[in-house]
């Protein structure tokens, strides 16, 4: 799947990155160069960079990097064709239809449009005198119709084909229908709509396209299938990467999202004027899911179930959520509730004081702490200080700290200077390991390098220099020529490096400059982060070529080193005859001496 090369340079021309970047976020000049607060994680001193000069973007905080593709791709969650398409869009470049394979692409779009069909199908069937009996249903679910319309609610008649002869008449194909996963196929090799006699939500994607349905059965009729049968993985739709809602979510949660379990608690609380509130659509919650919140907001509500199996998801959530940056709260609903029913019954006011009073971590943690530590006890009563101190000192926030400590010298009669300074003690160990890891992060030229290529390991020094050849080449495309005469792809020693000099020497030979948009499509944003770096970075600035040559050297005696000790490596039967003749020329030595 390529698209010509000079098809991408012209959409990368017209979309110069300086302007494209700042339509997400505020960038400085710093120098040549701009900085900002970087989208993609957390942060509050600008560590995202772009680089003007040469096309390229690279965040020192957390290690991602690349091009105005790249960018485009990771802020408007496409993947890597349709961020060039969107690109080419907005600038008036039309991409040619031959000479390139798009059918991927344009299986995604017959998805769509199957789905988009679809949803129109259950939605009118809904609202026809057919769908009466599942319309009564929401109706007396407290749903008003103006919220069926909105979230786009429909109903799949009692039938085995009534949507099979409606997409027919579309003219949709039936394997389109099977990759769209509306229809399925039974053993005898028939065909059949998947969705019976269900109540269908649409599930939309951020940009508003249905990607799956999830259809929940009518009460009574619970014995047929699950209570919700859920579209699974399609060229459009992967469990875990969406969250119900989110399409409409998204320009509500500057300041906080709100979790909950269900579909129905979302479409009633939305109903209730919380228009910030996802559902992760029956998974637990996932890491993808939390990197999509995380750049939309600053805090997450998690709203569980009172049950074990929600305590658990919050449990899980909270851990993933750890890495995100984002503040995490937690609200139990009194009396086991679920938010739909809560607030229906306590209304909307109520439910609000629910969410702002909601329990920060610490006291979600100490209450926790507390229900599993005997607290009358002598014995119980330091344990549980003890680990309430370590909870405490985990906050940043000098008033919570603060409060909390007061608290607790309160509810246990202890002395606060106690407290205090046994908190204080636990923060000097956790801000040391902190600034230990910050000095790490500056010494390693870049960030998360070592997660980018792990083989770094097994040789430094070998690596080293095969950046130095990268950034070398990159910066200095000339030397090409002298690289390909002393340099095969295969001395180079780590696995990434290797793929990138290939891509590099790939381009040379095709006389195209191997500039950052060629290593979009088959690169991952932390290593096209890492090309980023080298591009920019010091490596490769002076001396050029001698520094090539020098690299180039080092690379060649690591690998020679390496093929040596791995052709030397003694077997485990050398090494015990090795034993025996050390133990035996000792005894030989001890009678010599006796
Ligand atoms: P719930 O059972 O809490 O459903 O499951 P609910 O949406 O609140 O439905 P009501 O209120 O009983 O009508 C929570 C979520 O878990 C997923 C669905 O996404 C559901 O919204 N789920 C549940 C499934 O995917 N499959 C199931 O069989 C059950
Ligand atoms: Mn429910």
């Amino acid at each position: 799947m390529a698209i010509p090369e000079q098809v991408i340079q012209e959409i990368k021309y017209r979309n110069d990155i300086e302007n494209a970047i700042s339509n997400y976020i505020t960038l400085k000049r710093r120098g040549k160069n701009l900085v900002g607060l970087c989208p993609f994680h957390n942060e509050k001193t600008p560590s995202f960079t772009v680089y003007p000069e040469n096309g390229s973007f690279y965040c020192f905080g957390c290690g991602v990097g690349g091009d105005v593709f790249t960018f485009t791709k990771l802020i408007e969650n496409l993947d890597y064709i349709d961020a060039v398409k969107l690109l080419a869009e907005r600038s008036g470049v039309e991409i040619p239809q031959d000479g390139y394979d798009d059918s991927m692409h344009r299986l995604k779009n017959t998805v769509y449009e199957i789905n988009r069909e679809a949803g129109r199908f259950f939605h009118q069937y809904l609202m026809s005198p057919k769908g009466k009996t599942m319309l009564d249903y929401l109706l007396g679910r407290g749903l008003t119709v103006k919220t069926i319309r909105h979230f786009g609610l429909g109903a799949a008649p009692d039938s085995w084909d009534a949507l099979i002869k409606h997409l027919t008449a579309k003219g949709f194909s039936i394997a389109d229908m099977l990759q769209a996963n509306v229809i399925g196929q039974s053993s005898k090799g028939t065909f059949y709509d998947r969705f019976r006699n269900r109540v269908m939500f649409p599930i939309f994607n951020i940009r508003g396209n249905v990607v799956a349905f999830s259809g929940r059965v009518l009460p009574g009729d619970d014995k047929k299938g699950g209570k919700y049968v859920n579209t699974s993985d399609t060229p459009v739709y992967k469990k875990g990467e969406h969250l119900f809602g989110f399409n409409f979510a998204k320009a509500n949660c500057a300041e906080k999202i709100i979790l909950v379990e269900g579909n129905m608690d979302v479409i009633s609380l939305h109903q209730a004027g919380f228009t910030n509130v996802v559902a992760a659509l029956g998974t637990a919650f996932t890491d993808e899911q939390a990197k999509l919140i995380s750049r939309y907001t600053k805090e997450i509500v998690l709203i569980m179930d009172a049950d074990e199996a929600g305590q658990k998801a919050v449990r899980k959530a909270g851990e993933i959520l750890k890495n995100t940056g984002l503040e995490v709260r937690v609200v139990n609903i009194p009396d086991g509730k679920d938010p739909d029913e809560y607030i229906k019954k306590h209304g909307a006011a109520r439910f609000d004081a629910l969410i702002n009073g909601a329990l920060s971590e610490i006291e979600y943690k100490l209450s926790n702490l507390a229900k599993t530590i005997d607290v009358l006890s002598d014995s119980g009563k330091l344990q549980y200080l003890s680990k309430a101190a370590e909870i405490i000192a985990q906050s940043n926030d000098d008033i919570a700290r603060d409060l909390y400590i007061g608290r607790l010298c309160n509810n246990f009669d202890v002395s606060r200077t106690a407290l205090e300074s046994k908190v204080q003690k636990l923060r000097e160990g956790k801000q040391k390991a902190e600034r230990k890891k910050e000095i790490k992060a500056i010494i390693t030229p870049h960030y998360g390098k070592d997660d980018v290529n792990p083989e770094r390991r097994n040789s430094p020094r070998g690596t080293n220099a095969e950046e130095n050849v990268i950034a070398i080449l990159l910066q200095h495309p000339d030397l090409c020529d002298t690289a390909i005469k002393a340099l095969q792809e295969d001395d180079m020693l780590t696995s990434l490096n290797r793929r990138i000099y290939k891509k590099i020497i790939e381009c040379y030979v095709a006389g195209i400059a191997a500039d950052i948009s060629h290593f979009g499509e088959s690169f991952s944003p932390a290593e096209t982060g890492y090309i980023a770096s080298l591009l920019n970075g010091e490596k490769g600035s002076l001396n050029a070529q001698a520094v090539l040559s020098d690299s180039i050297q080092v690379i060649l005696q690591e690998k020679k080193a390496k093929n040596k000790a791995l052709s030397q490596d003694t077997t485990v039967d050398d090494w015990a005859d090795d034993l025996k003749r050390l133990i035996e020329n000792k005894q030989k030595g001890n009678k010599n001496n006796g």
